[in-house]
């Protein structure tokens, strides 16, 4: 039997190695990111919302020096995960550049604004909440399908890395975004996090079911201790109560369900990433990372530059890579470079159960 090689598995042996040899399969393994405002690549370009960054100064440090959607000044941290694994930068998959051979690439589906639950982020209208960013992943094997063949395609999605970041704006723009909203009438905190942790297993479990395999599960920074919170609710710039009781809850939980998700799986799909420690580091010692300072946004205005949105007519910092905060929320790339260098390397403080590298290494050996 082995050595009956029939013709057409000859041909078949001899076209894969000719389109591995071509490199129609992506040298790098394919990269999907989900999520929100924090890794969203600019989806939101393409959609009628007011959550989004496709206006200077946004992008002022970026290569083209162009607002691309991303919440940074130059590179956000799917950006600095393609480079560490030596991937092209993912494309929105709204852009129409994200055609035939750029989709073996990967995608990014993630939205500014979004969160967990569907009424997250309710005031920016047209996002793409997390259902959606599903149902385009299944879109998107569809159409990779066609292009390489069906197993092929299953392939590229079992072996890729995924990256999804969820959370935060189910407490900054849901639970507390207004005095009374609804969620803080049905649920006291302690009862709402389990409440969103619960609908966050069903996304994981989905993320599965459509193939993937290796997916880092960023928990929320330090939500309290951001420029805007600071703005609206800090006497002496410490960091908001509310909103640091939140992360508190949240972050300990989501480590939970991962570990429970693994078990149940019987490997290590989902690999915690405590965000909230990394930024602790630079936000507690920002001297020694080399801030001048963790609390002023480089681009805002009001009280520690957190006040409203970041716009042309803004108070815009000189040197960016002096601040750990580019806007009243988001990172600068400098900031998200200390990031994505303990993914790849940081203890299991950072990372758990094993970093990026020790993920790389083994996964290429299989
Ligand atoms: C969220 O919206 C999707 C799509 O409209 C729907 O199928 C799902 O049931 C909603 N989830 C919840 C928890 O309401
Ligand atoms: C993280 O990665 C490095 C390799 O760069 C490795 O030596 C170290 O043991 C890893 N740490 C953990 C906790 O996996």
């Amino acid at each position: 039997m082995a050595l009956a090689l029939s013709m057409p598995v000859v041909f078949t042996l001899i076209i894969q190695v000719v389109v591995a040899s071509l490199g129609l399969r992506a040298e790098a393994r394919a990269f999907f990111v989900f999520g929100d405002s924090l890794v969203d690549n600019g989806n939101n370009n393409y959609l009628a919302t007011t959550a989004r960054a496709d206006a200077p100064p946004y992008g002022i440090d970026s290569p083209s020096h162009r607002a691309s959607g991303r919440f940074s000044n130059g590179l956000n941290i799917p950006d600095l995960i393609s480079e560490r694994i030596g991937a092209e930068t993912t494309l929105p998959y709204l852009s129409p550049e994200l055609q035939g051979e750029k989709l073996l690439v990967g995608a990014n589906f993630a939205s500014a604004g979004i969160g967990i639950l569907n009424d997250t982020g309710v005031q920016f209208v047209n996002i793409i909440r997390m259902p959606f960013q599903l149902r385009y992943f299944e879109q998107y094997q569809q159409r990779v399908s066609a292009l390489i063949g069906e197993e092929q395609a299953k392939r590229l999605v079992r072996e890729a890395l995924v990256l999804i970041t969820l959370g935060g704006n189910d407490f900054v723009n849901n639970y507390f975004l207004v005095p009374l909203s609804a969620r803080s009438r049905q649920y006291t905190l302690p009862n709402y996090v389990p409440f969103i942790i619960s609908e966050y297993r069903k996304i994981l479990e989905r993320l599965y079911e459509l193939g993937a395999r290796r997916v880092l599960v960023t928990g929320t920074g330090p939500l309290g201790c951001v420029p805007a919170e600071l703005a609206q609710r800090s006497v002496n710039g410490e960091c908001a109560a509310p909103l640091q009781q939140a992360s508190a809850l949240f972050n300990p939980q989501l480590v939970q369900l991962l570990n429970q998700l693994n078990t149940e799986i019987g490997d290590h799909v989902f690999i915690a990433v405590n965000t909230n420690e990394m930024n602790l580091d630079f936000i507690n010692n920002p001297q020694q990372y080399g801030f001048v300072t963790s609390k002023i946004a480089c681009c805002g205005q009001g009280r520690y530059n957190g006040i409203g949105l970041c716009t042309r007519l803004s108070n815009l910092c000189e040197n960016r890579d002096l601040y750990a905060f580019w806007d009243p929320f988001h990172p600068t790339e400098k900031a998200n470079r200390l990031i994505v260098q303990q993914m790849m390397i940081g203890p299991e403080k950072y990372m758990s159960p094993m970093n990026l590298s020790m993920i790389m290494a083994m996964d290429s050996k299989v």
